[in-house]
């Protein structure tokens, strides 16, 4: 008997939970607030997020729905030919079942549709939680920007490079097949 073999499928795939990935827009962002400043001592404002939606050829922030729910949210800025990670916040209650690994994939397949070829973030030194979920991506620490958080509070700047060739291609489906049992994910432009 093989590992697993006692959950019927049947079974597996009912805890499989349908997942929309769709553009932000200005409708969400009370829901996005609620996230965001739970999330983030700095949280951004209402305006801020309205500012960057109006920027839609540098920009592109995704949500994530489980139903009626809005449970995650991300966004890109292009430069040049880098996607620049400005954010991502999964709901507490979420955090740690795979959907920030989900919407990051999103978020470099929209990367790599807009014609990106790099990755890059800032993340506060000690957040593990994001830590996995970046080194995951290939994201590697490249220098650190002292009190970047706040005093004593240090931001590490990541890196993946060639998010568009063959190789980082294979990582990602490997990446998405990895909570493919967990999640069945819609992808909305
Ligand atoms: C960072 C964040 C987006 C990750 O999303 P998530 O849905 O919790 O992450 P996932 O469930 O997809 O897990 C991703 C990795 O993090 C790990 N992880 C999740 N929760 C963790 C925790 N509490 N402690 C340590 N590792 C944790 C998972 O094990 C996984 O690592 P693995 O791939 O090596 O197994 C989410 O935790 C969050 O919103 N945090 C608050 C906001 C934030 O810090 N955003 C990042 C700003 S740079």
């Amino acid at each position: 008997m093989t590992e697993g073999s006692s959950i019927r499928p049947d079974e597996s795939r009912r805890e499989r939970r349908h997942v929309v990935i769709a553009p932000m827009r200005t409708s969400d962002l009370s829901a996005v607030l609620r996230i965001e400043e739970a999330a983030f001592d700095e949280a951004w404002s209402r305006r801020l997020f309205e500012e960057e939606l109006a920027q839609r050829t540098s920009r592109a922030y995704r949500t994530a729905w489980l139903g009626t729910e809005l449970v995650a949210y991300g966004g890109i800025m292009a430069v040049d030919d880098e996607a620049h990670l400005n954010n991502i916040a999964v709901a507490a209650t979420e955090q740690g079942t795979g959907l920030g690994t989900v919407l990051l994939c999103d978020l470099v397949r929209t990367s790599l549709a807009r014609g990106l070829a790099h990755l890059t973030l800032e993340v506060e030194v000690g957040n593990e939680p994001a830590l996995a979920l970046y080194r995951r991506f290939g994201l590697a620490p490249v220098g650190v920007r002292p009190d970047y958080y706040g005093p004593g509070r240090n931001g590490l700047i990541m890196w993946v490079r060639d998010i568009d060739t063959g190789d980082y291609a294979e990582r990602l489906s490997a990446i998405e097949a990895s909570v493919s049992d967990r999640f069945d994910v819609e992808r909305r432009l």
